[in-house]
C-alpha cells in the first residue's frame, strides 16, 4: 500500500470579480482549474518530485497533499502518522519575533510528542541534526543566513516526527552552492529518518539530484510520470522533452538556462483537448479536440498512437 495516493483529485480557485461587478456587468463567476483530475501514488521512503513551469499547480498539489486546501473533487489517502511541509522561503514561514528554540519545540508541543522537561533536549538534538549548533536555540531568524534558516524550518518540520514530508521548492531561494548543502542535508535525513519527500520544483537540476520518480505538470495535470533515471534519458512527453532540451546543463553550474518556448496559456481558458497542443510540434486534429487519457503514466495521443 503506498504511503500517500491522490485519486482524480481537482482543485477549483473562485476568480470571480466582486459581486456588484458581477451584477453590473452580468457576468458569470469564475473557477480557475489550478489542478485538473491529479492521479498519484507515493511510495514510503521515496523522493517523488513534481516539476513544471511557475503557475501549473505545484503548489497547490503541496497543500492539498497536506490538508491545507481540500479538493474540490477526486481523494487523497494517506496511510502514515503525519506530514509537514516545507517551504520555499524561510524567513516568511519562520515566525521572526520568536527564538529558534520556541520555534522548533512549537510542533512538540502541539503534539504533545515529549515530556515537558525534554523538549530543551530534543530542539537541541534537532538543531544538531540539521547541522546547527545547540546555541543557536537561543538565537532568533534574522541572525542566520538563507540556508541556515531553511535548516531551521526542516527542523521544526522534523520536530513534528513526520513520514512525509511535502518540501515547495526548498531550494530555490538559495544560492547554488548553499542549494547542494541543503539537498545532501535532505538526502541525509532521509536515508536516517526513513522520510518520504514529496519534493517540488522548478528546477530540474535539482530534481536530477533527488528524485526517485519525477511527475512532469502541465496546466494542472501530470503529463507524465517516471523513474527520475528514464525520465531525464529518454523523455517521452513532448512537453518533457522541451523542458529537458531547455536545460544543457544538469550539472548545477549556475548557467542561466534557455526558457522553454512558447507561452504557458491562460489557466482560466485552457484549450481543449490536450492542453498542450498550442505549443505541441506533434499536435494534430484529434489532439485539439480530444483530452488524452493517462496511459503508462503519460498523457499524450501521439505517445499511444506510436507517432512519436
Ligand atoms: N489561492 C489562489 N487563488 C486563486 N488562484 C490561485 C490560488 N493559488 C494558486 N492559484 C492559481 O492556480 C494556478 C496554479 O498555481 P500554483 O499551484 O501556485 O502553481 P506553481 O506552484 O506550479 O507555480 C495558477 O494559475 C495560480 O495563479
Ligand atoms: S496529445 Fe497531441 S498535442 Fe498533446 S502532447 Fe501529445 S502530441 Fe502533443
Ligand atoms: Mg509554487
Amino acid at each position: 500500500m503506498p504511503l500517500l495516493r491522490l485519486e482524480a483529485v481537482s482543485r477549483d480557485f473562485d476568480v470571480s470579480r466582486p459581486w456588484l461587478n458581477r451584477v453590473l456587468e452580468r457576468e458569470p463567476r469564475r473557477a480557475l482549474r489550478a489542478v485538473d483530475r491529479v492521479d498519484l501514488e507515493v511510495e514510503r521512503g521515496e523522493t517523488l518530485a513534481l516539476v513544471g513551469e511557475s503557475g501549473c499547480g505545484k503548489s497547490t498539489v503541496a497543500r492539498l497533499i497536506v490538508g491545507l486546501y481540500a479538493p474540490t473533487e477526486g481523494r487523497i489517502e494517506f496511510h502514515g502518522r503525519r506530514m509537514q511541509m516545507i517551504f520555499q522561503d524561510p524567513y516568511a514561514s519562520l515566525n521572526p519575533r520568536w527564538r529558534v528554540r520556541d520555534i522548533v519545540a512549537e510542533p512538540i508541543e502541539v503534539l504533545g510528542l515529549q515530556e515537558k522537561n525534554s523538549i530543551n533536549n530534543r530542539v537541541s538534538d534537532l538543531l544538531v541534526q540539521v547541522g546547527l549548533s545547540a546555541d543557536d536555540a537561543e538565537r532568533y531568524p534574522h541572525e542566520f543566513s538563507g540556508g541556515q534558516r531553511q535548516r531551521i524550518s526542516i527542523a521544526r518540520a522534523l520536530a513534528g516526527e513526520p513520514d512525509l514530508l511535502a518540501c515547495d521548492e526548498p531550494t530555490s531561494a538559495l544560492d547554488v552552492s548553499v542549494q547542494a548543502q541543503i539537498l545532501n542535508l535532505m538526502t541525509e535525513l532521509q536515508r536516517r529518518l526513513s522520510l518520504t519527500y514529496v519534493f517540488i520544483s522548478h528546477n530540474l537540476a535539482v530534481v536530477s539530484q533527488v528524485a526517485d520518480r519525477v511527475g512532469v505538470m502541465y496546466l494542472g495535470r501530470i503529463v507524465e510520470l517516471a523513474p527520475a533515471a528514464q525520465l531525464f534519458a529518454r523523455p517521452r512527453h513532448p512537453y518533457t522533452r522541451l523542458l529537458l532540451d531547455a536545460v544543457p546543463d544538469l550539472q548545477m553550474s549556475g548557467k542561466p538556462r534557455t526558457p522553454v518556448a512558447g507561452e504557458v496559456p491562460n489557466p482560466l481558458e485552457p484549450p481543449p483537448g490536450c492542453v498542450f497542443h498550442p505549443r505541441c510540434p506533434h499536435a494534430n486534429q484529434r489532439c485539439r479536440v480530444e483530452r488524452p487519457a493517462v496511459i503508462d503514466s503519460i498523457a499524450c495521443h501521439a505517445v499511444e498512437e506510436g507517432r512519436i
